[in-house]
């Protein structure tokens, strides 16, 4: 028997900056934070782009812009209580999630897609032990170590337990993007990892997960969205899902993305069944990215994003409804279309350089060939790693569309135009 339907809320659109407004706070107001709030100002939501530093890209589409330190959590109940949005959507994972809790079950706010998803996902450990121990999904074999010993002896096992063993993967249990996370091929790289995860986390404790490696043939982001159905399940939440998006991680951080990913069907029905065991217990309205690896018919859970995903920015041009717009359709209560309308590919501009107040050199060069586009997320400021922009494909086939879509990257130069600040 499967559990009875869960209800849809749905806001009654209406006035921005009026009485009648439906107003949504975006923690985090990023690239990804910008699509949504453009989104969201398509239905008319007045709309508060928060972000940890001024002048956000989020923050320069939206109705009202507030910076703040967002793990904090006397200044985020501080804006909340003062801004008393319908909905707080958070973006990234730094976010005071206990305090999102405190206030969802108190009734002070609706957080999207649920308060105690946000605490889940906001570490590797929350969302690694509701996956392979409450749901017992397949995941790679894992522990969870606060020192280099610690570390040393989940590798190799201890009292005749078998550990996890060489090559095996290290990440700080905070941090994203492939931050102080690296490979183990033997006895001689644990020191290395350890002291790498120890500068790349997001919080000076140490824990670190260490994962044993999956020789995966391929990963992929399975979009999931959990929205009101049509017809008759109108007034229900139902999981629908987009085609699977094939992605190029280099050092964990991604840099190509296309879609659709053609699988094998029971690859993709396992991908399914994982995604939908995953974001029902996780619960509430809106969009999830479930990364998942594949190898032939085997599938393993990797992590969840409560929230559009990276790699979906390709649906920019492969979707009828971007994963941005299912997003906002889902958080309101409102039908989605997940349907693909093309082939298509995505691909990566990074900053190249450290440097404020950038130019963009080979825009119109870029955009020559037919169906490609970019967005450029307007950044304040440029770094050698950090993604300013992203090129979009679109062609017959995948490979043309990959192909397309890194050679309008590669046209695109960020150049400064003042002699470089020292210091
Ligand atoms: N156990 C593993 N076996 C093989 N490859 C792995 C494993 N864990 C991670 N990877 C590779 O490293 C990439 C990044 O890992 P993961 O998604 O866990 O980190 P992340 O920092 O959250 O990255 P992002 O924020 O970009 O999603 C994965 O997409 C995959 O390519
Ligand atoms: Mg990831």
């Amino acid at each position: 028997m499967s559990p009875s339907p869960q209800t849809v809320t749905t806001l009654t659109l209406g006035t921005p900056l009026s009485p009648s407004a439906v107003r949504v706070m975006l923690l985090g107001s990023g690239e990804l934070g910008k699509e949504v709030l453009i989104a969201l100002q398509r239905l008319g939501v007045e709309t508060i782009a928060v972000d940890r530093y001024a002048n956000a890209p989020g923050q320069q589409v939206a109705h009202h812009a507030r910076t703040i330190t967002m793990s904090d959590p006397a200044q985020l109940r501080a804006l909340i209580e003062a801004e008393k949005p319908h909905l707080v959507v958070p973006e990234i994972e730094a976010i005071a999630t206990p305090l999102l809790e405190e206030m969802e079950a108190a009734g002070q706010v609706r957080v999207i897609p649920t308060a105690r998803a946000a605490r889940l996902t906001m570490d590797r450990e929350g969302i690694r032990r509701l996956a392979a121990e409450t749901l017992g999904l397949p995941t790679s074999p894992y522990q969870f170590c606060d020192s280099l010993a610690e570390l040393q002896a989940a590798i190799d096992g201890v009292d005749g337990q078998p550990g996890i063993g060489y090559p095996c993967v290290v990440k700080p249990v905070m941090s994203s993007s492939g931050k102080g996370q690296s490979k183990i091929d033997g006895p001689a790289d644990v020191q290395t990892a350890w002291e790498y995860a120890m500068a790349g986390g997001r919080v000076s404790h140490g824990r670190v997960i260490v994962e044993g490696f999956i020789d995966f043939d391929y990963e992929i982001t399975q979009l999931t969205v959990r929205a009101a159905g049509r017809g008759a399940q109108l007034g229900e939440v139902v999981t629908h899902f987009c085609e699977p998006i094939g992605h190029k991680q280099v050092s964990g951080d991604y840099v190509e993305s296309w879609q659709p990913y053609p699988m094998h069907p029971e690859a993709l029905r396992k991908s399914r069944e994982i995604s939908k065991a995953v974001t029902d217990n996780l619960g509430g309205q809106g969009l999830f990215g479930v990364e998942l690896f594949v190898k032939g018919e085997q599938v393993w859970f990797s992590e969840v994003s409560p929230r559009p995903h990276d790699t979906g920015l390709v649906t920019l041009s492969t979707q009828v409804q971007s994963e941005f717009e299912l997003h906002a359709r889902a958080i309101l209560g409102l039908p989605v279309d997940t349907s693909l309308r093309s082939v298509g590919a995505s691909a990566v501009i990074y900053g190249g350089v450290d440097a404020q107040d950038v130019t963009f050199d080979g825009v119109a060069e870029a955009l020559s060939e037919p169906g490609t586009d970019i967005r450029l997320f307007g950044k304040p400021e440029s770094f050698v790693k950090r993604r300013m922009g992203v090129a979009l494909a679109t062609a017959d086939d995948v490979d043309a569309a990959r192909a397309k879509a890194r050679s309008a990257a590669a046209k695109v130069v960020v150049k400064t135009p003042m002699p470089q600040r020292k210091g």
